[in-house]
């Protein structure tokens, strides 16, 4: 889709989705340009149809999404493709993991030819700018399944989980509290746009120079202040103290150059930042029902996080994956229906 107006942390312009009507038509890149209404009415699609999907089955009835993967997928493949045969669509399978957007034919006509076979694009791509460049050339709606800068997918379902936590209120999902630890990544990114947009209490670590990017923090800061909410960033672990959901990603994301070298020394780095069960006791300090623990999956475990803690109770990363296509398939009726 072509775009036009605002956007607050990227030289390109987006429309702005005030309601959740907006996505009719309309391409997810991030949340950037997304609204708190928006986002709550997409979670009441996802909890009626989580509920029943029975009258969702025809909103895809004769419609093709193309899922174009260039890199590893479990979650958002599966999810995508159940997710649109569930809504009576016709998944198609692009894999580009051998080869690169771009590498075959120019990122423009690629999308100038999809449009004329599918009604909207679902994209996992090393490059936030791929993506814009695909949403600039297709007219049909294209949805960041993640890129090197975003997760918005991710985020959508985090914050759904949280808020079925909550039990669908948002002024209960107001009072919850969301530390995130380690690596400023894309999850990072998107998770703190959402948590911060919905008013969630919303404290980011990670160590010295792994910060999230500094524009996406700055965009944060407005979303929070608007919401009227917390919003911190840091490097000191401590402020894991009192919090409802402890979020963590792995340490090195798909795509991160370095090597052998760059994975050893991140080891380092991050090792005070492992969320473990030391880290989840403080976190829950002076909270009523203590503290869940939260990952996007997949997750590298006993590195940013210890057997005992992503298999304990109190681990909801299983309902965040189940969560991932109830979100997506909220996100499609509401760009399609
Ligand atoms: N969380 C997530 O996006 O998982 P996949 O990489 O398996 O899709
Ligand atoms: N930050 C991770 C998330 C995977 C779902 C990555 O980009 O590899």
């Amino acid at each position: 889709m072509a775009a036009t107006t605002l956007n607050t942390n990227s030289a390109r312009d987006l429309p702005r989705i005030d309601a959740a009507a907006g996505f009719r038509g309309a391409d997810l890149l991030t949340l950037s340009n997304v609204s708190q209404r928006a986002v709550l009415e997409l979670f009441e699609t996802a909890r009626r149809s989580k509920a029943d999907a029975t009258p969702y089955r025809k909103v895809l009835d004769g419609k093709a999404v193309a899922l174009l993967f260039e890199k590893p997928s479990l979650r958002t493949k599966v999810s995508f493709d159940v997710g649109v045969a569930r809504l009576g669509g016709h998944p198609v399978f692009m894999d580009h993991s051998a080869q690169r957007l771009g590498a075959r034919e120019s990122v423009r006509d690629y999308g100038k030819n999809l449009e004329r076979w599918v009604d909207g694009i679902v994209a996992r791509v090393y490059l936030q700018s791929a993506l814009e460049e695909l949403a600039d050339s297709a007219k049909c709606p294209v949805i960041n399944a993640l890129s090197d800068r975003f997760h918005p997918c991710q985020a959508f379902a985090d914050l759904f989980t949280l808020f079925e936590m909550a039990e669908h209120q948002h002024s209960r999902l107001r009072e919850t509290r969301i530390v995130y630890v380690g690596d400023g990544n894309n999850v990072c990114h998107s998770l703190m746009q959402a948590s911060t947009l919905l008013g969630v209490g919303t404290t980011v670590i990670t160590p010295k120079g792994f910060g999230p990017a500094e524009d996406v923090v700055r965009e944060c800061e407005v979303f929070a202040k608007a919401a009227g909410s917390a919003f911190l960033v840091t490097t000191d672990v401590n402020a894991a103290e009192g919090h409802d959901a402890v979020y963590t990603d792995v340490w090195v994301s798909m795509g991160q150059a370095g090597g052998v070298d760059e994975v050893t020394r991140r080891r380092k780095v991050f090792a005070k930042y492992q969320v473990n069960g030391e880290l989840m006791e403080r976190a829950a300090r002076g909270r009523r029902a203590g503290a869940v623990f939260m990952h996007c999956l997949p997750a590298q475990r006993g590195l940013e996080v210890t057997d005992d803690v992503i298999d304990s109770p109190r681990s909801v990363v299983y309902e965040q994956a189940e969560n991932r296509m109830h979100a997506q398939n909220a996100l499609l009726v509401h760009m399609f229906a």
